[in-house]
C-alpha cells in the first residue's frame, strides 16, 4: 500500500499525535535517527518558488541518511512543453523513493496518486492544502501550550487564497482548538462557517479573546485586482500594529508561516516591541516555526518511508 501525506482534511486525531511524538523523539535525539533513511532517494518537484519548505525538507531527508534530489524545472524538457504527468512519470521511472511537489493547481496531488505508486507529499497545492506547514505550526503550539482543546486560535488576513489556513483548520478543529477567521469581506468566504468556525471583518474586535494570533502572508501574486482597495488600507485594517498591542491578551503567542511581509501583516515596530517584550507578555513564534520545520519534515518522511512507517488514517 503506498503512503502519502496530501493533506489534513480528515487525518484523525491519532495520526497527528503519532507525528507530534515522532517529531518530539527526533527533536531530543536527532542522532538515534540519522541512519533510518539510508538508502532512500527522495526528490523535490517545485512548480512555485519556496524558501523553508525546500530548504527544511533536504536539510530533514540529511538528517535522516537520505539521498535529496531537487529537480530543476526551469531547465528541464518542462519548458520544451513536457506534461506535468510526463515529467512526473519520468522522475518516478528512475526509481525514487517518494516525491515532494509544490504546484499552483489545488488538488493535483489528488490526481497524480491514482498514476504513480510512490509517495507524495504535499509541499503546498494552490489554495488547497499545506500540511506539513500545518505540522510544523501544531509541533511549534505543543511547545507553549500542553493541550489545544478549546485553545482560541485568531487567524488574519487573505484567507481566500491561503492553504495554510485550510490545513491548519482540519488539523486545529479534529484537536479541539477554537478557530476565528478575520480579514477583508473580499479574502474571506463564508463557506468556513458551515464547519463551526466563527468569522469577522473587525480584528480589534477578535484579537482580545486570541490565545494565538496567526498572521497570514498577503499573497500578491495571487489577487486578483480589486479585491483590496491598498495594502496601507489593509495595514489599518488588519495589520498587527503598535497600536493594537494592547488588545493582546497576557502570554499570547503572534505566528506567521513566512514568508513575512513586514509592513503589511505586521508593522517593524509592532514586530520589534514584542520582540523585546517577556514571554509572559506576548512571544513571536516566527523563528520557532521554521525551525520546528525541519523537525516535523522528517518526523513525516521516517513515519512515511522509514522501517516503523504507518498509513495517515482518514
Ligand atoms: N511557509 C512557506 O511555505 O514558505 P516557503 O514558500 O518559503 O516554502
Amino acid at each position: 500500500m503506498t503512503r502519502h501525506m496530501l493533506g489534513l482534511h480528515g487525518v484523525t486525531a491519532e495520526s497527528l499525535g503519532m507525528i507530534m511524538e515522532r517529531a518530539w523523539r527526533i527533536r531530543q535525539n536527532r542522532q538515534q535517527y540519522r541512519e533510518k533513511l539510508k538508502g532512500k532517494l527522495i526528490a523535490a518537484l517545485f512548480f512555485e518558488p519556496s524558501t523553508r519548505t525546500k530548504l527544511s525538507f533536504e536539510l530533514a531527508a540529511h538528517w535522516l541518511g537520505a539521498e535529496f534530489i531537487h529537480f530543476p524545472l526551469e531547465t528541464s524538457s518542462r519548458v520544451k512543453g513536457e506534461s506535468l504527468l510526463d515529467t512526473i512519470l519520468t522522475v518516478t521511472a528512475m526509481g525514487v523513493d517518494a516525491l515532494i511537489i509544490r504546484h499552483s493547481n489545488s488538488g493535483v496531488l489528488e490526481w497524480l496518486k491514482e498514476k504513480v505508486d510512490v509517495p507524495l507529499i504535499n509541499a503546498g497545492d494552490g489554495a488547497h492544502e499545506h500540511p506539513t506547514q500545518a505540522l510544523l505550526d501544531l509541533h511549534t503550539m505543543y511547545h507553549y501550550f500542553d493541550s489545544l482543546k478549546d485553545i482560541e486560535v485568531v487567524m488574519v488576513g487573505d484567507i481566500q487564497h491561503s492553504r495554510v489556513v485550510r490545513s491548519s483548520i482540519w488539523a486545529l478543529k479534529t484537536l479541539g482548538a477554537r478557530i476565528t477567521l478575520v480579514g477583508p469581506p473580499s479574502l474571506l468566504p463564508r463557506e468556513f462557517e458551515q464547519f463551526g468556525i466563527s468569522i469577522s471583518w473587525r480584528l480589534d474586535e477578535v484579537l482580545p479573546k486570541a490565545d494565538i494570533v496567526y498572521l497570514l502572508r498577503i499573497q500578491q501574486e495571487r489577487q486578483q485586482k480589486g479585491l483590496l482597495p491598498s495594502l496601507a488600507d489593509y495595514t489599518r485594517q488588519f495589520g498587527l500594529t503598535a497600536g493594537r498591542l494592547s488588545l493582546l491578551k497576557p502570554g499570547v503567542l503572534v505566528m506567521h508561516p513566512g514568508p513575512v511581509n513586514v509592513g503589511v501583516e505586521i508593522t517593524a515596530e509592532a514586530l520589534q516591541l514584542l520582540r523585546s517584550w517577556p514571554r509572559e507578555r506576548a512571544q513571536v513564534c516566527i523563528e520557532h516555526q521554521v525551525a520546528s520545520g525541519v523537525v516535523v519534515r522528517a518526523a513525516l518522511l521516517d513515519y512515511l518511508l522509514g522501517e516503523e512507517s504507518h498509513e495517515i488514517t482518514a
